[in-house]
């Protein structure tokens, strides 16, 4: 019998294909929906192949409210939500603001009005560390705590902001109407979840990041120019106030992020403590610089780069402060960067069509072989 059955949406995507093999090996059933926008149906296969079981998918799009509402009714057993899906492409998201807010704000609605519909009380949000923007602007808040004043710089950021606050309008409303209505108030509750730089791949090498477009994070571009498929890598600005002037971001290895969802979850069943944020990072800040060099080590050669002007909206440093984390979910990095690139090297050096291609026969045969 299962623990619970969360409704997992973006679930075929990058970190939402991990946290989905995280419940399956946690004892909860999961049933994704996703509009293969960004993703692969074929992260379902590798779930199966790495947990055994198989997680239920839905291709459907979360601002089609009718599509939605047809799978909370076809799984009448979902009792949370865990919610990843999004565009997130921050230049992109100052080119065409409104397909942005569009899916992320107005998915997100449509997927809480599905939850009021179906009773599903619980929901854990993807949000970011986009939403503090420079948090240099204030003094001693770095590393980042969540009390640190949100203040997003692009248009992306400013959805997430959105979504926060809708969650949090919708679950104190949805508590003081029960209250209201003589009813236990305690039923609605949200995790905001403060993801810092999502790294890394599953440590077998068949399952990974496999955006269908260009990435637009560090590490995947890096794997993109150790393979060749990219001549170098562009760094934006090496004038920032960083050791070695290029900008500082808290890497955090995919898998100890996918768990960071359970405990969050977890907590938010046992505790029921309302609406809370906590950041998900490691607490240690790297430079591009530094990551360049940490990959190229694993890679065994110097990958090239090229220093360009910096980006708009970036910001000189988004280190985490995961105390909050650690203490009241009980979740903390376990994983380092320079593991984030050796399971991301093994998984790009022999994945490069990612689920476009078979994993190596070899690579399934010790899944098997461990499992025996
Ligand atoms: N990767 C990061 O660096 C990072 C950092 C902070 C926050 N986040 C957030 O985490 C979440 C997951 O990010 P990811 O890196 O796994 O990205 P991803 O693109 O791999 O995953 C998002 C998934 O959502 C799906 N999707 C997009 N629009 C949809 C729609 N309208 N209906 C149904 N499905 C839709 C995509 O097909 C994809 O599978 C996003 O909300 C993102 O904003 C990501």
């Amino acid at each position: 019998m299962a623990v619970g059955t969360v409704l997992v949406t973006g679930g075929t995507g990058y970190i939402g294909s991990f946290t989905t093999l995280a419940l399956l090996e946690n004892g909860y059933d999961v049933v994704i929906v996703d509009n293969l926008y960004n993703s692969s149906k074929v992260a379902v296969d590798r779930i199966e192949l790495i947990s055994g079981k198989r997680p239920a998918f839905h291709e459907a799009d979360i601002t089609d409210e009718a599509a939605l509402d047809a799978v909370f009714a076809a799984h009448p057993e979902i009792d949370s939500v865990i919610h990843f899906a999004a565009l997130k492409a921050v230049g992109e998201s100052g080119e065409i603001p409104l397909e942005y807010y569009r899916v992320n704000v107005g998915g997100s609605i449509t997927l809480l009005r599905c939850m009021a519909k179906h009773n599903v009380t619980n929901i854990v949000f993807s949000s970011s560390a986009t939403v503090y923007g420079d948090a240099t602007r204030v003094p001693g808040m770095i590393p980042i705590p969540e009390r640190c004043p949100i203040g997003p710089t692009n248009t992306y950021g400013r959805t997430k902001v959105m979504i926060e606050n809708v969650i949090t309008d919708q679950v104190e409303a949805q508590r003081n109407n029960s209250k209201n209505a003589g009813k236990p108030s305690d039923e609605w509750n949200g995790a905001l979840l403060r993801y810092f730089n999502p790294c890394g791949a599953h440590p077998s090498g068949i399952m990974g990041e496999d955006p269908q477009g260009i990435p637009f994070n560090l590490l995947p571009l890096l794997g993109k120019v150790a393979t060749g498929e990219r001549d170098k890598l562009l760094v934006f600005g090496d004038d920032y106030a960083s050791k070695d002037g290029t900008a500082i971001r808290d890497y955090i290895h995919v898998l100890d992020l996918a768990s960071g969802h359970l405990a969050a979850l977890n907590y938010l069943r046992e505790h029921k403590p309302g609406v809370k944020a906590w950041n998900l990072g490691s607490g240690r800040g790297s430079t591009v610089f530094e990551m360049i060099k940490a990959f190229s080590k694993v890679v065994g050669r110097d990958l090239p780069y090229q220093v360009v002007e910096r980006r708009q909206g970036d910001v000189l440093d988004l280190t985490a402060d995961p105390t909050l984390a650690n203490k009241e979910l009980g979740w903390k990095t376990k994983l380092t960067l320079e593991d984030a690139c050796d399971d991301l090297w093994r998984w790009v050096e022999n994945n490069p069509k990612g689920y476009r291609q078979d994993p190596p026969a070899s690579f399934i045969e010790a899944l098997k072989a461990n499992k025996a």
